[in-house]
């Protein structure tokens, strides 16, 4: 019988919620689908923050590379300054494990309230640079030094003294990086290449916005009409402000949307809006080494702990983590199990994010009762 140890990090808010749901989805399909699951569990957190003063230490990291998947809830809690627990634990395990892509299907779903208007259905990946542009952690404030390294295990790129701004000592400023190689391009536009395909599309969008950041975005645009054309894959190039507005309108048409990692952030948001909820939106970081799962959604420190968080996004993960893992039937057993709770089950058993009244937990255990009857 196979073992999968898997690696859990609840983390901050409805992550504890939501995880928990996960996790008993995910024991259920393993006894329907004869595997099983050891899983190690870490206490990062703001919670772990607060009482010890740590982070993410490297020890950490080290034993989480002895784990065959990640799953993970979210990070992010309004007692600590926006962006030590984000940068600290959750950018970096994307940056340390290298996970380059960033999948974030975007589906409609039955019986789900949407604002969409014309009732078409949205079938959308959103592929997402996840190791460059603002998010390498290159920041400057007023008239520090400009140098630094970036902080990123592989590949590693190392930035010392190659800028130098001149701005009116009185004045107070703050400048930010943002990074695109050549490398990094061309890895994440291959991947949505090869991921089209297996959609059987011929064509993926990408969204830039080299109108305004040129050089940044000039490059992008030009990788990828390279790498597309190598693949014979066609390259849409949009500017993401009038993506936004597509979208917004009639997203019907789009599937592959390959992003930078910013806009891929905003855009992954605006289509969980327009198919129904954070909470039915799950996401992949995926590498060559060790990949994460995880739900697109925060903490949600509004209604933490009251059994209002809608695990669907967690459980879709772990749906995407058990393809990773190739326990296929499983994955699809799990996504199914979602599909069938939303067109079976009445409105009032549904999540109350989607209108219903079910709990957090409620809805967990709906959906491992369908597993069980498959
Ligand atoms: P958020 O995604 O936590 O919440 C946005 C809104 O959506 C809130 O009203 C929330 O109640 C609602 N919502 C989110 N998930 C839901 C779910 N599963 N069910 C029902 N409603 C849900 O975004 P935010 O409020 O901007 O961020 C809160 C914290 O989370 C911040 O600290 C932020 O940095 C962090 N964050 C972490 C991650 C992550 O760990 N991957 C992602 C986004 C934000
Ligand atoms: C996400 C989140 C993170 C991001 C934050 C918390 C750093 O918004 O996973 O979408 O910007 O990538
Ligand atoms: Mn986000």
């Amino acid at each position: 019988k196979m073992t999968y140890r898997i690696g859990l990090l609840p983390g901050d808010g409805i992550g504890k919620d939501v995880i928990t749901e996960a996790r008993k989805v995910v024991e259920t399909a393993a006894s329907s689908f004869g595997f099983s699951v050891e899983w190690r569990e870490f206490p990062y957190g703001a919670e772990h923050y607060l009482n010890t003063g740590e982070i993410l230490p490297d020890e950490a990291l080290e034993e989480m590379q002895q784990c065959c998947a990640l799953l993970q809830g979210a990070i992010g809690d309004p007692r600590v300054p926006p962006g030590v627990l984000e940068r600290g634990i959750l950018l970096k395990t994307r940056f340390y494990f290298d996970q380059y892509v960033n999948l974030r299907p975007a589906l409609t779903y039955p019986n789900v309230p949407t604002p969409l208007k014309r009732g078409e259905g949205i079938d959308i990946v959103v592929v997402r640079e996840n190791t460059e542009d603002l998010y390498v952690g290159l920041g400057f404030l007023s008239n520090e030094e400009i140098e630094a390294t970036v902080d990123m295990k592989r590949p590693s790129y190392t930035l010392k003294g190659a800028l130098s701004l001149k701005v009116d000592p009185s004045m107070k400023f703050a400048a930010q990086l943002a990074l695109a190689t050549e490398m990094g391009v061309r890895r994440i536009t291959r991947y949505a290449c090869n991921l089209a395909r297996r959609r059987k599309a011929s064509e993926i969008v990408l969204a830039t916005k080299s109108n305004a950041v040129k050089e940044l975005y000039g490059l992008w645009e030009e990788i990828a009409k390279e790498e597309t054309s190598k693949e014979g894959i066609s390259l849409k190039l949009v500017n993401v402000d009038a993506l936004c507005y597509q979208l917004a309108r009639d997203p019907s048409g789009y599937g592959v949307i390959l992003c930078p990692n910013l806009f891929g952030d905003i855009v992954s948001d605006l289509l969980a809006g327009l198919t129904g909820g954070l909470g039915l939106s799950p996401s992949a970081n995926i590498g060559d080494g060790l990949s994460m799962f995880e739900p697109v959604h925060g903490s949600a420190p509004d209604i933490a702990g009251t059994g209002r968080a809608n695990p669907l996004a967690a459980i879709l993960s772990a749906s995407l983590m058990l393809e990773h893992l190739t326990q296929v039937e499983a994955s699809e057993a799990v996504k199914n199990a979602v599909l069938e709770y939303l067109r079976a089950f009445p409105r009032q058993r549904h999540p109350m994010e989607l209108g219903g009244e079910a709990t957090t937990s409620e809805v967990g255990d709906s959906v491992a009762s369908i597993i069980q009857r498959m």
